[in-house]
């Protein structure tokens, strides 16, 4: 567990899944950083979360006040085997938490830990990401872009372009 003030970041327990679900619904029905358009409900987050720690993989939150404020998980990147040391990270404030460094000390975590989980090259897979910030934040934890993928999706009536960043860890 790290700490920063009175921000804690800490393992997810299938208790946290509730403010995840809200957290995320929120990123799905306003944001282009997913690419799901239906919010998921409780169950499925639940689940999503239990196959990752099952799979031995980091899934982290990161709580302020006692309130969830945030979660980043590691998950490898594609199924086939010989992926088995690269994951790919995902990462979501709270909108009302965002642009006060969570981002950045709730990233660090969780690299750290997808190290001790195995991974040796991690993937942050960015949709609009000048937009809504991820690019600066995996930047500034020492990801480079290698890739870029025009117009994949389309959300709101926009075409989105996903960006791929990558770091040896
Ligand atoms: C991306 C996200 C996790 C960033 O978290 P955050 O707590 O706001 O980021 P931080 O405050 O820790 O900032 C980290 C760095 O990124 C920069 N940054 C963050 N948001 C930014 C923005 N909107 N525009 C420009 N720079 C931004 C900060 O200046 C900081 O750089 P520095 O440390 O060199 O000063 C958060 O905005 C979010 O949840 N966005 C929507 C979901 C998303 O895009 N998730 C990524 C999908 S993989």
């Amino acid at each position: 567990m790290r700490s920063n003030a009175d921000l804690s970041i800490r393992d997810a327990t299938g208790d946290d899944m509730s403010s995840v679900t809200a957290i995320y619904a929120r990123h799905v029905l306003t944001g282009m950083a997913t690419f799901e358009v239906d919010p998921p409900g409780e169950a499925e987050m639940h689940s999503r979360w239990f196959k990752m720690v099952g799979a031995g993989w980091p899934y982290l939150v990161a709580v302020r006040g006692g309130e969830v404020i945030g979660y980043a998980y590691a998950a490898q990147f594609r199924d086939r085997a010989a992926y088995r040391h690269t994951g790919e990270m995902s990462i979501y404030l709270s909108l009302d938490h965002v642009r006060q460094g969570i981002g950045r000390l709730l990233l660090e975590a969780l690299i750290e830990r997808a190290r001790d989980a195995g991974f040796r090259q991690l993937i942050g897979v960015i949709s609009d990401g000048e937009a809504s910030g991820s690019i600066a934040l995996h930047r500034a934890c020492g990801f480079e872009t290698v890739g870029l993928l025009r117009n994949v999706g389309e959300k709101f009536g926009r075409l989105i372009d996903v960006v791929f960043m990558q770091r040896a860890i």
